[in-house]
């Protein structure tokens, strides 16, 4: 069948306004106007401005009201502590409503904020569905993050409230959250008013008197009583959620994303990008502290009427690297969502897919990969292994859905191994040359997206708008500066080469390595240094630092190196992956003192590499080398 995708890409060029109102009668409004965008409000300009709705009653209520009370909305599987539960439309409804009215029995309200600091529990998306319904702005945080962390999102959000859980599981450890969250209430300068911990079995964390309440205890008091909380109106401007992502700083970007256009981008996904009719199941396997968690765990499933897995696990170790295709065959899976970094775990532990074959997957109809660049080998291995179609879409925390991809429900394109594919409507996607110059094809320049961009991409960034603007919009104005580099070929498909930026990509996890060299540099015998992203078979990138140590230090550099890892552990959480660090006596620089990063990572990955023009001392570079060497790091 030919793809409809090119008639649609070009219906949304020529008619935008007519193209998203259209996807807009997919939900159910409490009030429209005529406008569908407002090219006067905010950055530039507001999708929906002034309609009003409800996220939550868009995912829960109007399923039970309209033919779905029954059918499951969520599972949760969890493999690393054998726990499985469903639950029904209506009894997921039930659940976040009794959430709801935990957090209005304590004050909260249209426009406060909540942290939400739990593992991947169902506890977690009906905390998330619960702020949505009272207007309550949610940001999760992720587990894996430590209190210092943490403490700078409370600074950031100024939450109201913090929902917790006692602790999450990591394979072969327990992770205590109550003293990560009292460590971080105790840093910040913010304090919130209450904490909400879901006690699990696994753990009981001790409450503070007056502070803390449990959260299990008063969800079930509330159903008992049959308490019920109607949707509050929001404005579809109104944010939704605030997602913390790295910047190039050590102060994470604080992302808005608004209810209305969130959720017309989302509902519009569902079908013609992954082919998803309401009541199959979807399953995102990732963590709902990421971006790909709230969109594909929490919201676009139950704004589709299907059915989403909270899964709590690894795909290999949990028990073993056939767990993917157990929750796929037990819980009927239509297609499966992930990071290409667990396929290429699972491939390294079965590689000739001998687990696979013991499970019948044959309601499964696609995978789809993001996060972090697709390495062709992986792709043609799961092709080979599932014998369904595998497909790249590039995206970000930022624009909250696919900007890049192959849409298989209006038709799949021939894919082109290592390319995403081709717009979404809503992107008009272009390259630029560094002074904003357009590129023609298969030319290598700056990705960035025309604006405005489409719903459910950020507005701006909380309480920052000039930070909004100076990061995404400065550099080429009248564009969103994505931060990537790559290239579109003479078929209009985008190729992504690499960040433009700071930022690395470890295990499908969006790092800061300026963040990581702000952690290092705090270290007494550090005068400089520097981190960078080498390649990694695995994880695709690994942060790997160089410092400089302080005249006079003549400690033993392997303690130092010992230090500076258990710092960045503590300072940013286990997630930073941080595990190598390297002393040198000296940095490569351009004459003007610009610490040469590039060079260093081309040296890390074994790839050739030309002098740079500028440097000032060539022979650092031989420096450079011998110190990976003698750090088992092939250089
Ligand atoms: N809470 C606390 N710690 C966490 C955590 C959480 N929610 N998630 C991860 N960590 C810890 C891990 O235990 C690990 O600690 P360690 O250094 O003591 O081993 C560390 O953070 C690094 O985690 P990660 O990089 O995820 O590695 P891993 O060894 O746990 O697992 C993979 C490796 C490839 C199996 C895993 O990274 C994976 O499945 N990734 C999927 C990627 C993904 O979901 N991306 C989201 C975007 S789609
Ligand atoms: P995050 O905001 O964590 O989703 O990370 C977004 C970044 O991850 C992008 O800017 C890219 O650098 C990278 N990324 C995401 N998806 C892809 C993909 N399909 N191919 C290549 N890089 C990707």
């Amino acid at each position: 069948m030919a793809s409809r995708y090119h008639d649609v890409y070009q219906g949304w060029h020529s008619d935008p306004m007519g193209f998203w109102k259209n996807a807009a009668s997919e939900i159910d409004w409490i009030s429209t106007t005529d406008k569908v965008f407002d090219p006067d409000q905010g950055q530039f300009g507001r999708w929906f401005p002034d309609w009003e709705c409800n996220t939550c009653y868009n995912c829960l209520d109007r399923h039970v009201e309209r033919g779905r009370p029954g059918q499951p909305a969520l599972i949760y599987d969890s493999p690393i502590t054998g726990a499985q539960a469903t639950y029904t439309y209506a009894e997921l409804l039930e659940e976040v409503e009794a959430l709801a009215a935990v957090l209005q029995d304590n004050g909260l309200e249209k426009g406060d904020r909540a942290i939400i600091y739990m593992p991947m529990i169902p506890q977690a998306v009906m905390a998330m569905l619960a702020c949505a319904r009272l207007g309550v702005i949610h940001s999760v945080v992720f587990g894996g993050f430590a209190a210092n962390e943490l403490a700078t999102r409370i600074n950031d959000a100024t939450p109201k409230t913090i929902i917790a859980a006692s602790c999450g599981i990591e394979p072969g450890r327990v992770i205590s959250y109550k003293p990560l969250i009292d460590d971080a209430i105790g840093l910040s300068t913010h304090k919130p008013d209450s904490v909400f911990v879901y006690q699990r079995e696994a753990e009981i964390a001790s409450l503070v008197e007056g502070r803390d309440h449990d959260l299990g205890k008063l969800m079930e008091d509330a159903v008992a009583a049959g308490r019920r909380v109607p949707p509050v109106p929001v404005k579809a401007t109104d944010p939704l959620y605030i997602l913390y992502t790295s910047g190039t700083t050590g102060q994470p970007k604080g992302v808005v994303r608004d209810n209305g256009g969130h959720m017309v981008a989302l509902k519009w996904s569902m079908s013609n990008l992954y082919d998803i009719q309401p009541g199959e199941v979807f399953w995102a396997a990732s963590d709902v502290g990421w971006v790909v968690g709230h969109s594909y765990i929490a919201y676009a499933p139950l704004l589709h009427g299907c059915t989403t897995i909270v899964f709590e696990g690894k795909p290999v170790g949990t028990p073993d690297a056939g767990t993917f295709w157990r929750v796929i065959s037990e819980h009927s899976v239509a297609s499966l969502f992930t990071a290409p970094t667990a396929f290429r775990a699972i491939r390294k532990e079965d590689p000739n897919g001998e687990l696979i074959k013991k499970y019948d997957l044959s309601t499964y109809r696609s995978l789809f990969l993001a996060g972090e660049r697709a390495d062709p080998e992986t792709v043609n291995w799961a092709i080979d292994q599932l014998q369904v179609p595998v497909i790249d879409h590039w995206w970000q925390t930022e624009t909250g859905w696919c900007i890049v991809g192959n849409p298989l429900g209006l038709g799949a394109l021939p894919v082109k191994p290592g390319s995403p594919t081709v717009p979404m409507p809503g992107y008009d996607v272009q390259i630029l040359d560094d002074a904003g110059h357009p590129l023609g094809p298969n030319t290598l320049g700056n990705i960035v997206v025309k604006l405005p961009l489409p719903p459910g991409a950020f507005p701006t960034l909380w309480n920052a708008d000039k930070r909004f603007h100076d990061a995404y919009l400065a550099e080429f104005p009248g564009y969103y500066k994505t931060a990537d580099a790559g290239v579109i070929d003479d078929d209009g498909y985008l190729s992504i080469m690499a960040r433009t930026d700071d930022i690395i990509n470890v295990a499908g996890h969006r790092l800061s390595t300026g963040g990581m060299e702000e952690v290092l540099a705090t270290h007494q015998d550090v005068a400089e240094c520097a981190v960078i992203g080498i390649a990694d078979k695995l994880k695709g990138q690994l942060p790997c630092g160089f410092v400089v140590l302080k005249a006079g230090v003549d400690r033993d550099h392997a303690d130092i190196e010992k230090e500076l890892i258990k710092l960045v552990r503590e300072k940013i959480g286990p997630v930073a992956a941080f595990k190598i660090a390297i002393t040198v006596d000296r940095l490569p620089k351009t004459r003007s003192g610009k610490i040469l990063r590039g060079t260093m990572r081309q040296i890390a990955d074994g790839e050739e590499y030309k002098m740079p023009a500028t440097i000032d001392d060539p022979a650092i570079l031989d420096e450079i080398t011998d110190a990976l060497k003698s750090h088992g790091i092939s250089a």
